[in-house]
């Protein structure tokens, strides 16, 4: 019930926002058939009416980012309008840094988190990183500061320290390596061997970590972060789930350890994708992300994909009119000082060599 209220209220500060801007895109019947392969996406994602709202700001959009020669990323989380609209590339968060590494454009578009768009421009510092909203923040990158992992180090000297990308790039700096929840486990089995030791700093995410303890079997130092939007979730509702649509359980490692216990499958956001490819069961309940289940829709049209879901607020305040406005006047541009970008960098590389680890 929650998500349907919240899913609401941003439903409309969309319109009010549209409402209130004077270079509104507008509608007319050409757009229609200029984008009917996508109509035809978006209409079996979105209620079919909110389909002409967004066109012209797709169209608007894709009109602008030809011109700036720009690269819009999008992460699984964010809504159909802008992952299937348009985003040139979208994945998980590892998929998105590997991405802006590896890409030729000069200027890109991050439709995700404010971590996000900074693990981009650490990657690719040359080129030019906009995040339409820079408000758009994480619960676990704001747990944790530089001087709290300091603090860390010294109390416990000699073990390495693993990061979640969910940090600041200041957090980043003060790590030896980073991971995403796509290859976590390998990272810390990694670093314990690399460091020969049995004892693993691993920072912020508490449900993460222990997932992560328990899956590798070597202790972790945890620090007491939690993400804002799966910590909220209850066995009582997976089991109710289960039982009441007879549907599998797939949940994200952020979420506590008793949701993670009730699931049948428990992986990163690309590992959903993949567990669903190799399962294809008649119905699933992913708990995470409500635009996790709307876009993976797109690609298993069998799937009956029921609640709960959650919506995250941050990954929420991008919408089509920021992005428009972002590409059109080149705003919200992310600096991260080069002193502490090239310390971010070295863990973040770090990271990338040891790779993509889903396992499904
Ligand atoms: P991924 O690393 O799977 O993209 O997830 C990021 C995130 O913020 C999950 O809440
Ligand atoms: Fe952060 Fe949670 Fe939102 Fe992911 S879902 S960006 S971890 S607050």
């Amino acid at each position: 019930m929650a998500s349907v209220i919240s899913s609401a209220r941003f439903r409309a500060a969309f319109f009010i926002e549209r409402m209130n801007s004077t270079a509104d895109p507008i509608w007319h019947p050409a757009l229609e058939a200029r984008h009917a392969p996508l109509v035809e996406t978006l209409e079996r994602l979105l209620p079919c009416m909110e389909v002409p709202l967004h066109l012209p700001w797709i169209d608007a959009i894709l009109d602008l980012k030809r011109r700036r020669g720009a690269l819009i990323m999008a992460h699984s989380y964010q809504s159909p309008e802008i992952f299937h609209g348009v985003a040139d590339v979208t994945g998980d968060s590892l998929a998105l840094a590997q991405a802006a590494a590896e890409c030729d454009s000069r200027l890109i578009v991050l439709c995700g988190v404010h971590f996000m768009a900074e693990s981009a421009k650490i990657l690719a510092p040359d080129k030019t990183v906009l995040i339409p909203d820079p408000e758009a923040g994480c619960s676990l990158a704001s747990s944790i500061t530089a001087e709290d992992v300091r603090a860390l180090r010294a109390r416990h000297p000699g073990l390495p320290v693993v990061s979640y990308v969910n940090t600041s790039a200041a957090v980043k700096a003060e790590s030896d390596i980073c991971c995403t929840s796509a290859n976590a486990v390998q990272v810390v089995e990694a670093m314990a061997a690399e460091f020969g030791v049995d004892r693993v700093i691993f920072l912020p995410d508490r449900y993460l970590g222990a997932w992560v303890a328990q899956q590798t079997g070597i202790d972790l130092v945890l620090w007491q972060g939690q993400c804002e939007v799966h910590e909220t979730f209850t066995a009582q509702q997976a089991r109710h789930t289960r039982e009441q649509f007879d549907a599998k359980i797939v949940a994200h490692p952020e979420c506590p350890p008793e949701v993670l216990a009730e699931a049948d499958f428990v992986g990163s956001t690309s590992a959903m994708g993949q567990w669903l490819e190799k399962t294809r069961p008649a119905r699933v309940a992913l708990i995470t992300e409500c635009s996790m289940a709307d876009n993976l829709r797109n690609r298993f049209p069998q799937v009956e994909f029921i609640k709960p879901c959650n919506l995250c607020p941050h990954m929420k305040r991008i919408t089509l009119p920021a992005i428009h406005a972002c590409l059109r006047e080149l705003k919200h541009e992310v600096h991260v000082p080069e002193a502490v970008a090239a310390r971010a960098r070295m863990a973040l590389e770090r990271m990338l060599a040891v790779g993509r680890h889903d396992k499904v």
